[in-house]
């Protein structure tokens, strides 16, 4: 998909669709109190084509409600869709994402490949805020995960065309929100393979091909390197498997700008995330039903590649490495067994890898990471983030609309929340404390890999804490948002893409 932006006037531009957008101007509360849809355009013949349906009551411009008309009188366009943002006086980013990936999917099933998208002239908008949100929205509701369709129809837009200032904000922000859409769909086309198509191996070649591309260090190590670093957790995970492990490292370097300190004693970020490609649980082998699902136990690690991706195109003057830690958890005669006793990854002579006993083989995420952000760390991180569809216990606490978000301190907690408020994803920060780490100390090792029923997302995030130790770390359970279930009008059911621009909004914040 093409991202095109031009300033003409809405009503003389010839496409296949025009979709302009309205919100619900009515301040009045109560139940008598109807809604009073209102274009939100300044272009006469645009207003008047629209009059007599926005005057109907039959579209109440709710969010991503569609209305259609067909060679609407006076402008140019074959059709135009109006498209609803909900309430005027809440308006947001957020509408506008979710109104283009509407458009968008209102488009694909129809055959329709090219369309215009008019951005709302309204002065409750930060323009360029607005045109970034939309571009990102038409690629989020372009992208559907049908690649192992035989009835696959190419159904992709060709080109998505913005109407909007042509300033160098509003360029830049196009190109911001091209670079993001594709990145969180290229997050998503990862987390979609199934377990045999992707492997640890070839999560390793995609992420490799993928940095050549954009022009990022990457090295991808297997068993030989996690021995050598005495990654015992990560290894822990991955012995069962016929299928190798794969450290996938990552780094972004800032460009020298003439003029501009190089940012060497700067922060490093440092970006970790979970890839388990398939989680059986191991010898705690999980039910059968529903099991399949488990091939998106590596959606944190995409979230990060993803990220990555964004950032070697955005170019923030910031240090960032990213440590994907991937295996696949299996049951197997070399299979670890709840109750062994694995060894951490050593940071240094002076903290030795702290000891693990295993009581549940199926809380595999956090051995994975552990050994990640010790790696983070002697990579030479300042900063954490890890991501991960951690547990089920998350998903207890908030559902699927807030990610579980950890951290042991306010100040990074903050600086996430900040960085995260116009990505319209939802975190919400869940406590730590003296109390849940007794949970998880063992009679006979350092720590244990669970905690007991109460608490569980608490729990595993203080066993990664243990690993984190006092560096700035952010952790994000995504396990109640990685898989969409059910089809939306602005994204498709699947995939979702979690974290990915969250986290390069938190890159470009330093
Ligand atoms: N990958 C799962 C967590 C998960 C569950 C993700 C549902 C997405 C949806 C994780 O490895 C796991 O199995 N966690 C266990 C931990 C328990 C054994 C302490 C869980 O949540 O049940
Ligand atoms: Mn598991
Ligand atoms: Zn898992």
């Amino acid at each position: 998909m093409n991202p095109v932006l031009v300033s003409s006037n809405p009503s003389s531009i010839q496409t296949e669709l025009l979709a302009v957008t309205a919100a619900d101007t009515q301040t009045a509360k109560g139940p008598n109190a109807k809604p009073q849809p209102t274009l939100l355009s300044t272009d006469p013949a645009l207003l008047a084509a629209c009059a007599a349906v926005l005057s109907s009551g039959e579209f109440k411009a709710a969010a991503n409600e569609t209305l259609l008309l067909h060679a609407p009188a006076g402008i140019a366009a074959r059709r135009l869709l109006i498209i609803g943002l909900g309430k005027a006086d809440k308006l947001a980013p957020i509408a506008l994402r979710n109104a283009a990936g509407t458009a968008v999917r209102f488009c694909k099933p129809r055959n329709l490949r090219d369309l215009v998208f008019a951005l709302p002239t309204s002065e409750a908008l930060d323009t360029a805020a607005a045109a970034q949100a939309a571009i990102e929205g038409a690629f989020i509701g372009d992208f559907d995960p049908d690649t192992y369709r035989s009835d696959r129809k190419d159904q992709s837009i060709a080109s998505f065309t913005l109407i909007a200032p042509e300033t160098d904000a509003i360029k830049a922000a196009v190109n911001a929100g091209f670079i993001l859409g594709e990145s969180q769909n290229f997050a998503r086309t990862l987390v979609n393979e199934p377990g045999n198509k992707l492997t640890p191996t070839i999560l390793g070649q995609r992420a490799a091909v993928m940095a050549h591309e954009v022009g990022l260090q990457c090295e991808v190590h297997s068993t030989e390197k996690l021995h050598e670093l005495k990654m015992g957790a990560f290894w822990s995970v991955s012995q069962g498997s016929e299928e190798p492990p794969a450290l996938i490292v990552l780094k972004y370097e800032p460009p020298v700008v003439p003029g501009k300190p190089a940012p060497k004693d700067g922060p490093v970020l440092g970006l970790v995330g979970k890839g388990i490609t398939f989680d059986t649980g191991g010898i705690s082998l999980k039910p059968g039903a529903e099991m399949d699902e488990m091939k998106y136990d590596m959606a944190g690690s995409a979230a990060m590649i993803g990220a990555m991706r964004a950032i070697a195109l955005l170019k923030p003057n910031v240090r960032v490495i990213s440590v994907v830690c991937s295996a696949e958890n299996m049951p197997a005669g070399k299979a670890q067994k709840p109750g062994d006793v694995q060894t951490a990854m050593p940071f240094s002579d002076d903290e030795p890898g702290k000891t693990i006993e295993i009581i549940n083989t199926d809380a595999e995420g956090r051995l994975v990471l552990a050994d990640g952000l010790t790696y983070a760390r002697q990579l030479g991180a300042t900063h954490l983030i890890d991501a991960a569809t951690l547990t089920g216990a998350c998903v207890v606490a908030l559902g699927t609309t807030n990610v579980g978000a950890f951290s042991n301190d306010a100040p990074p907690w903050e600086k996430f929340a900040a960085a995260a408020k116009t990505t319209g994803e939802k975190y919400w920060r869940l406590p730590l404390g003296e109390e849940y780490a007794e949970q998880i100390k063992s009679d006979i090792a350092d720590i244990k890999n669970t905690g007991g029923r109460h608490g569980g997302a608490i729990t595993a995030a203080e066993f990664l804490h243990v690993f984190a130790g006092e560096t700035p770390w952010i952790h994000l359970d995504i396990a109640g948002l990685a898989w969409i279930e059910d089809t939306k009008p602005y994204i498709a059911k699947g995939p979702s893409g979690i974290a990915v621009r969250s986290l390069v909004e938190w890159v470009k914040s330093y």
